[in-house]
Formats: structure tokens, C-alpha cells, sequence
């Protein structure tokens, strides 16, 4: 029996593109197939406001910003975001600025993937696009055939089915849609780090001009910033550190200690208003397509925080992707979809390298001995002290150019 007469739905909605996921990854793939006139209707799982306060990274790469403003999402990125020329590492208690206009000519833009989410959902709906948020029992069948559906219960509790010509799985680090690909068929790449983040919101004025990203002997330290008065900074803990045992005090004490150094250099404290442990790993699945399914973003790779890399890498996913997807719901049809993981893979490989290479340079591992340390501080002096290493670092942070 069909499983539409055993389990009826409310609606059955025809349309060529199905996403699964409405974070920037979903969404901005649904922008992009909307300007060339493919509809795509998206599903989060997750409320329009719990996305829009889940706070995570806040890097752009310039050619990340100026997708935003050209394709017409927003140009508020202009006005709210800020532009940064560099950024600055610190270890042996002393800053070392790493100046992206001068190594590479580029920059990145400080804006938080909070915005970057708003500007989308607002794009969407202000050009009638379909974003079902809050839904529940999302199931994708018939993946592997050419009428994939999607279905799941509305956040009014009625039942909708959408019969898709493709399925794109942007569900993020927990994707589900990623354990679809039969497990034969699938192998996953990863490690896991001995350490976590813990992330603070503070209110207070920015500390530095420039995100800070240090190395000390007591752990990792990042002074990032969100406005004139909110500040997000980061500091190393054990993936098992609960939140409650941290009061104020103890966070700056920690703070100021893992940016102390002979310049007197020290952070400008503030009420601390929302604070969380952050845990990572670094994750790709392959292949990113099994029959009518594609992966994008976090579902199908994450990367640690360290190097800024994960929204970049998911928006230069779904540009890839969009232009794949229009080859293929036109002449060329399903050959089209063979030249998506080549293309994304291999900037996500180099993203996997070098977001393991910032996270191991600049962090300190439990039990890390005196050699390990030292190692690490001539590690250090080898990249700000070279201009090969200044030039490596700019350039990775910074971003690559959209494969073609
Ligand atoms: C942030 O501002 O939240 C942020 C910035 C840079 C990173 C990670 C997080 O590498």
C-alpha cells in the first residue's frame, strides 16, 4: 500500500527542490535557485528564533559578503558588519598582526551568522519563498529513486509531503539526512580534540581593534567581538566543563591570564551574559550525493571554530551546488550532479587542513609537555616571523576563489 494512504498528509506540494535545513546553508541554496526561478521549499526543525539566537562564528570572507550584497539577499553587511585587514596572533605575551590587504589584498568582514541568518530569512520571505521552521518528524523517502519526497508535521500540527525532483540535506552537524547514504556506501573522516571552547557574551567595549587569537601556556584564547558594547570571546576548557561552576570572575581571571604579557596588554571587563561550551571535531562524509540526495554544509563536513572556516565553507557549498542543480533540473539532468563533490571536496579539504592546523598551532593539549610547548612557540615565530608563514596564514583565512 502507498505509505500516503497509510499515513495521510494535509497537503502534498509539487516542487523541484527540497531542503532540509533553513540555516544559512539551506536558505541561501533556496536564494539562489529562487533568483534563477526554481522553487525550493525549506524545513528546519528549529524555530525562526532559536536560529536567530543560536550564536556561532562570526567571520565572512569578502567574496562570502559580496555574494550576500550581489545576489540581493541584503546589503546591510555594508553598513552593520565590520571589515577587518587583519587580525592578530599573540603568544610569549606579545602581539604579532597579520595584515590580510598588504599579504594577500583581501580581508574578512566581522559579522555574526546570526545576521547573516536574519538577512536571509527576511530575503525569503520578502520574495515569497516557502520556510516551514518549528516542524516536526521530518522524514526523507525514496532518496535513492527520481521522486524523492519529504515529509513532516507543520509547526500547526498538519501534515505536509513535498514531492521533489532533488533533496538537499543542510541539517546541519547533526544531519540526519547524512545517515541516509547506506552505510556501505558511505565512509566518514574525523578526529576528535581534547579540548573545548568556552564562549562568552560580555557586555563591554571592544578590548582590540582586531580579533586576537592567543597561545599561552595556560590554553587557547580568542577575543572576537559582535557590537560597540557586546563582546564574544573564547577560551580553552575541558570538553566536560559545566558552565554553572563559572562565574564572572572566573572567566575574566581566565581571560586576562591567557592574554597577560609584557605590553600590559588586558581585556576590559564587563557582565557576562550568556556563557557555553562549545565542542568540536573535524568530520567530512563522503560522497556528498546519494541518488535524488545532496549534502551541504555542516551535514556533510564540520571543521573546529578555530579557523573561521565552517559558514564560509558551507556558503561556497551551496553556490557550487546551485549551479549544479539548475544544470541538472535543465538539459543535462542527473550528469550535472557528478561535478558537485569534486568541486566542493576539495576546498573543503584544504579548509579541513587548515582549521586542524590553526586549532593544534594555538592550542595547548592536556598533559602537553615543556618540548611540545616550546615547539609550538618556534611553530609560532615560523609563521608571523616569515612572510611565506604571515602570507600562508592570510591567504587560508581569507578564503579561496569559488571553484569553477
Ligand atoms: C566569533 O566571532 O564568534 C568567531 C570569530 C573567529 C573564529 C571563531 C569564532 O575563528
Amino acid at each position: 500500500m502507498p505509505e500516503s494512504v497509510v499515513d495521510p498528509v494535509d497537503t502534498v506540494t509539487e516542487v523541484p527542490v527540497a531542503v532540509v535545513g533553513a540555516g544559512p546553508a539551506g536558505l541561501m541554496l533556496a536564494h539562489l535557485l529562487g533568483r534563477a526561478g526554481v522553487d525550493a521549499v525549506a524545513v528546519d526543525l528549529r524555530t525562526r528564533e532559536e536560529i536567530a539566537t543560536t550564536h556561532r562564528a562570526g567571520i565572512l570572507e569578502d567574496g562570502a559578503a559580496r555574494d550576500l550584497v550581489e545576489t540581493g539577499v541584503s546589503d546591510r553587511i555594508l553598513r552593520a558588519g565590520h571589515e577587518h585587514g587583519g587580525t592578530e596572533l599573540r603568544f610569549g605575551g606579545r602581539s604579532h598582526r597579520i595584515d590580510f590587504r598588504e599579504l594577500v589584498g583581501a580581508s574578512v568582514w566581522l559579522y555574526p551568522q546570526t545576521e547573516v541568518f536574519t538577512d536571509l530569512a527576511d530575503a525569503r520571505a520578502r520574495d515569497g519563498g516557502t520556510v516551514h521552521f518549528g516542524v516536526r518528524g521530518t522524514e526523507v523517502l525514496d532518496a535513492d529513486t527520481d521522486r524523492p519526497r519529504v515529509r513532516f508535521t507543520a509547526a500547526d500540527g498538519t501534515r505536509h509531503e513535498l514531492r521533489a525532483r532533488y533533496v538537499v540535506g543542510a541539517d546541519g552537524s547533526r544531519s540526519t539526512c547524512r545517515g541516509l547514504v547506506p552505510e556501505r556506501l558511505r565512509t566518514r573522516y574525523g578526529t576528535e580534540y581534547p579540548f573545548a571552547w568556552f564562549g562568552v557574551l560580555a557586555q563591554a567595549p571592544v578590548s582590540a581593534p582586531e580579533l586576537v587569537y592567543a597561545h599561552s601556556e595556560h590554553g587557547f584564547a580568542l577575543i572576537s567581538q559582535r557590537t560597540e558594547t557586546v563582546q564574544r570571546m573564547y577560551f580553552q576548557c575541558d570538553p566536560d566543563e559545566r558552565t554553572e561552576d563559572w562565574p564572572d570572575e572566573r572567566i575574566w581571571a581566565t581571560l586576562q591570564a591567557r592574554v597577560a604579557g609584557e605590553d600590559g596588554f588586558r581585556l576590559v571587563e564587563g557582565p557576562i551574559l550568556e556563557r557555553s561550551v562549545l565542542r568540536f571535531r573535524s568530520f567530512v562524509q563522503e560522497p556528498m550525493r546519494w541518488g535524488s540526495l545532496l549534502l551541504a554544509g555542516d551535514a556533510a563536513h564540520t571543521v573546529p571554530p578555530t579557523g573561521a572556516r565552517g559558514l564560509n565553507l558551507a556558503l561556497h557549498d551551496v553556490k557550487v551546488l546551485a549551479g549544479v542543480l539548475l544544470r541538472a533540473l535543465g538539459a543535462e539532468g542527473d550528469a550535472a550532479l557528478a561535478d558537485y563533490q569534486p568541486l566542493a571536496l576539495r576546498r573543503i579539504w584544504r579548509a579541513q587542513h587548515f582549521s586542524s592546523w590553526m586549532t593544534r598551532l594555538l592550542h595547548t593539549a592536556p598533559g602537553a609537555t615543556a618540548f611540545e610547548l616550546r615547539r609550538q612557540l618556534g611553530e609560532l615565530d615560523g609563521v608571523v616571523g616569515t612572510r611565506a608563514g604571515r602570507a600562508y596564514l592570510a591567504e587560508q583565512y581569507t578564503g579561496w576563489p569559488t571553484a569553477a
